[in-house]
């Protein structure tokens, strides 16, 4: 059972929900949000989320990375802290204790966890300590959603004090469902919905009118975005905005739907800076937020 809420997040459930910042306020009214992102092959993806996060608004932003990447990534994005976790040399986050991110993560205000993480033996493992011993809301997305596991995943895990966001493409969405991709994207606020209400998590299933489904299921179909956003790392970005917004104090589902309209909205605006939508790059979306 769901409901479509509005047949689009319109302004008035989109910009209306951004909350001004106040004059009195400081950096430690925004959250500080940490981003747990990147390993050897796709450090882009920490720095695309990372970027996203400082540029969606929150007071203080911790990358978190394997050790090995510390020294390529140190000045690429100088207004967050960076946090080498120790990784037996490797570069990749299969050489990482999860109890390391955990001790990290507590007096956060929220975790992104999952873009450019990479897959390992045992990566099951590294999600639910991950989802059972840190306490602050939570967006998993891209590698961390293949770690989840088909069909009942968090259905049957413990329920975290925190809430949980779920960015999944139609891949990650049909993977996690245990159906094909067609299938998935044949009813697609069905296949969000059906996820949501069941695993008690908001589910964002990203593509042409992201469908943001909230676990009392309410469906939000997004406006905003174009296909220049077709390029890789959007979706690292997307991550990186959500999970700010969730440090900042937003409901799961108002980082959500709010997340994927603001996304939209500076891809939008970045494409119409490009002399065509095709030029665009991830990176050019965080600069339009
Ligand atoms: N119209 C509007 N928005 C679009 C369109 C479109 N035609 N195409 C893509 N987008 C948006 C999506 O809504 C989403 O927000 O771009 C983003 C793409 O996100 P992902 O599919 O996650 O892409 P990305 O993360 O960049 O892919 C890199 O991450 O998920 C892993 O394994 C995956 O290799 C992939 C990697
Ligand atoms: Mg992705």
């Amino acid at each position: 059972t769901f409901r479509v809420q509005e047949p689009l997040l319109s302004e008035r459930l989109g910009y209306a929900q951004y909350r001004r910042r106040q004059p009195d306020s400081h950096k430690g009214t925004y959250g500080h949000v940490l981003v747990a992102a990147g390993s050897r092959p796709m450090s882009g993806a920490g720095l695309l989320s990372a970027t996203a996060a400082l540029r969606a608004g929150s007071g203080l932003v911790t990358w978190a990375l394997p050790d090995r990447l510390v020294d390529a990534m140190t000045g690429r994005l100088p207004e967050a802290m960076l946090r080498g976790l120790a990784d037996g040399g490797t570069g990749e986050w299969s050489g990482v204790d999860p109890h390391a991110l955990v001790k990290l993560a507590a007096g956060k205000d929220a975790l992104v966890f999952g873009p450019g993480a990479g897959r390992w033996e045992g990566d099951g493992h590294f999600l639910r300590t991950v989802w059972e011993e840190t306490g602050c809301p939570l967006v998993l997305d891209a590698d961390a959603l293949n770690m989840m596991g088909e069909a009942d995943g968090p259905a049957s895990w413990p329920k975290r004090s925190g809430s949980v966001v779920v960015t999944p493409h139609p891949g990650e969405m049909a993977r996690l469902l245990g159906v094909s991709t067609a299938e998935v994207q044949r009813d697609r606020v069905r296949a969000a919905a059906d996820y949501a209400v069941r695993c008690g998590v908001v589910v964002v299933l990203k593509g042409t009118r992201t469908v943001t489904a909230a676990p009392s299921g309410e469906v939000y179909l997004n406006p905003t975005g174009n296909p220049g956003m077709a390029t890789g790392g959007t979706g690292d970005v997307l991550a990186g905005i959500i999970g700010s917004l969730l440090g900042q104090g937003y409901t799961a589902v108002q980082a959500a739907a709010l997340g994927a309209y603001l996304h939209g909205a500076a891809g939008d605006r970045a494409a119409a800076a490009r002399a065509h939508e095709a030029s665009l790059t991830a990176g050019d979306i965080p600069e339009h937020l």
